[in-house]
């Protein structure tokens, strides 16, 4: 299977620290913050990998992770997004990188503790379709929220007034090869951007979402908060450390 870390934006709630660099590129505890989410895949055993970068310091990524040789890559693939345009904008820039094969996709400021394996191999044995992976937060507004009836999500809302759960969708998301036609069919939400939430609402009213929950802690680093609580996560509590390559871990496909 493939993988795409979405490292684009202009990380505006942020600044002043991103007025001049790339949020990605910022430190978390030891590292910075995009070998957190590149270290996610390949402990999933993916090691055919796309970034997407965009905003300031694009070349910064390049300098920084080279082919990817310290995370035991052969190559690192990479592409640019022009301006700030979403998520699903960004993940648009895959489409021929993914050559009509399932991707998963981490958001490059997602930092979690624990291994995303079993989801992955969960969604090589589906069909067809999608798969999110969901937390349980004190904090649901701030980002996507399902609603459920009874264990069916019936349609995921963005940042709600009034979340319907106390459940987050992460920035992890599995997708088939239909991913880019649901893109193709967004518009602009009220803030400008194509939503990735959005297109997860298409899967859902295809009835081909699944989901997993994801165990251990989630955190994003967007804003000053999550990012001073995922520096303290990560050095109380470890994360994505580089795990020893068993042989046939590879989700192949
Ligand atoms: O962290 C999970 C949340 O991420 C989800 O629960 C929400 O449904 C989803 O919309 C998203 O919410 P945010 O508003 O927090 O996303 P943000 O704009 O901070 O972007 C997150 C990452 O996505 C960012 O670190 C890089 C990538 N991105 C974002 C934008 C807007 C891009 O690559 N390009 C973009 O244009």
């Amino acid at each position: 299977m493939k993988g795409v870390v979405l490292a684009g934006g202009l990380g505006k709630r942020l600044w002043p620290l991103t007025r001049i660099t790339n949020k990605h590129l910022l430190p978390v505890f030891d590292k910075p913050m995009i070998y957190y989410p590149i270290q996610c895949l390949v402990n999933a055993g993916i090691r055919d990998i796309l970034i997407v970068t965009g905003g300031n310091h694009a070349g910064g990524f390049l300098e920084l992770l080279g082919n990817g040789r310290e995370f035991g890559l052969k190559e690192l693939h990479y592409t640019y997004q022009v301006g700030e345009g979403g998520i699903a904008d960004a993940l648009s820039l895959a489409q021929d990188f993914a050559d009509g094969e399932k991707i998963v996709v981490i958001l490059g400021d997602n930092i979690i503790e624990k291994n995303i394996r079993q989801g992955v191999a969960h969604f090589f044995a589906q069909p067809r379709g999608a798969r999110i992976y969901l937390k349980e937060v004190p904090d649901p507004e701030r980002f996507g929220v399902p609603v459920f009836d009874r264990e069916q999500i019936v349609r995921i809302e963005e940042k709600p007034a009034e979340p319907k759960s106390n459940y987050a969708v992460t920035g992890i998301y599995m997708y088939d090869e239909q991913v880019f036609d649901f893109i193709g069919r967004l518009s602009p939400s009220d803030r400008g951007e194509l939503e990735i939430t959005d297109v997860n609402n298409f899967y859902i009213e295809q009835g081909t979402m699944e989901y997993s929950l994801l165990e251990g802690w989630w955190t994003d680093a967007g804003t000053i908060e999550s990012l001073h609580r995922a520096g303290n996560l990560v050095a109380t509590g470890g994360a994505n450390h580089a795990e020893p390559v068993e042989a046939g871990a590879h989700a192949e496909g």
